[in-house]
């Protein structure tokens, strides 16, 4: 009886790829369809000076109907699917949200009706924090209601719950959606990380670029947010713990353990970091001193947001490990890797 099969869509990408590590160490053969949109082909490479394995490796858009239908249907032997696949630039998404809805949902429409025609009963679905918009209460738990989107990003995150929840009631597919609070960090051998094409959207990388000389001031988004420094809140989770996450989640669905049709976890910390303390934090690691100045709100932000963890901790018997010191630090030595490589 050979590994079972877990196909990666996005897995060049900085959660894929780190999810793609884990799986293989965990014994299941992976294979990746990725369109190279948002990551380089390098990717696989690293993935196997840490593994030791290439993953197998198809090029093409999930939004194209066909591809998508003769890859199932080639691959049908596939237990589980995790799907990370998708755009998601909060900001640039209210500049293009055809673009963004064509993708992201077109996608997994395409995914699921090859899993539906091929007997693939099996999928983990990268969602996010962003489906609750402001919460009223918190920690936010995964019963606090869905809020108008703030952006065609997290539209799109809440329509693909809503075709997982109609979908998976109508056929025999399971579904498990993994709400992520803010990815950060990288793996410790600095092989992979986050590797953002152009100007970082996200504060982490783009923290590590101005410390490294790569960007010249890190501007702070707003400093009269109704928080104890002032600077938004959001709960910092490090991206093998969420990696490690999706393991689990596949390993609940091969063993047969899912409850409903749709599951839906947060995958957080519990614990709310402000801007203020994530930069402090890299300085304490680092020994840098950061270049940074404080500038308007930017639009589409929310103030705060972090994680009850409780079901996911209870539920998947999964709990974040790394704390924020240990997450920048390992955001700042891939900077440093990756400045290595330049030269
Ligand atoms: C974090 C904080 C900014 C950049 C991300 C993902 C989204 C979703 C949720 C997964 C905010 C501030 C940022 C900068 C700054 N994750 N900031 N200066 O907006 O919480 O969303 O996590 O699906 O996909 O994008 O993350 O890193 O952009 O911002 O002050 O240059 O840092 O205002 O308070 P965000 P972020």
């Amino acid at each position: 009886m050979g590994n079972k099969k877990i196909l990666v869509t996005g897995g060049t990408g900085f959660i894929g790829s780190h999810t793609v590590v884990e799986l293989q160490q965990h014994g299941y053969d992976v294979v990746i369809i990725d369109n190279l949109s948002n990551s380089t082909i390098e990717v696989l490479d690293n993935i196997a000076k840490i593994t030791g394995i290439v993953p197998v490796f198809e090029q093409f858009d999930l939004a194209d109907a066909d591809r998508t239908t003769d890859f199932l249907h080639r691959h049908s032997d596939i237990s589980g699917i995790i799907h990370f696949a998708a755009f998601k630039a909060v900001g640039e998404s209210m500049e293009k949200p055809l673009h963004y809805y064509r993708n992201n949902v077109q996608s997994l429409i395409n995914l699921l009706e090859g899993m539906k025609n091929n007997g693939i009963t099996n999928l983990v679905f990268s969602s996010s924090c962003t489906v609750y918009g402001q919460p009223d209460e918190l920690p936010v738990t995964e019963k606090a209601p869905i809020k108008p989107a703030w952006s065609p990003y997290g539209n799109t995150k809440q329509m693909c719950e809503d075709i997982l929840k109609f979908t998976t009631m109508a056929h025999p597919i399971h579904a498990i959606a993994l709400r992520y609070f803010n990815p950060i960090g990288a793996h410790h051998t600095s092989l992979i990380g986050e590797l953002p094409l152009g100007v970082p959207n996200n504060l982490v990388p783009f923290i590590t670029q101005t410390a490294i000389g790569q960007r010249s001031c890190l501007s702070v988004f707003g400093n009269d947010y109704n928080t104890p420094d002032g600077t938004a809140v959001r709960d910092y989770i490090h991206v093998v713990d969420i990696a490690k996450a999706h393991v689990v989640a596949v390993e609940r669905m091969l063993n047969g353990k899912c409850k409903l049709d749709l599951e839906i976890f947060n995958l957080g910390t519990g614990i709310g970091y402000s801007v203020m303390d994530v930069i402090n934090a890299f300085e304490k690691v680092s020994g840098e001193k950061l270049n940074y100045k404080i500038v308007p709100r930017r639009p589409g932000d929310v103030e705060m947001v972090w994680a009850d963890t409780r079901f996911a901790n209870e539920e998947l018997g999964w709990k974040a490990e790394k704390n924020v010191d240990e997450m920048m630090l390992a955001a700042w030595n891939w900077e440093k890797a990756l400045a290595a490589k330049k030269i």
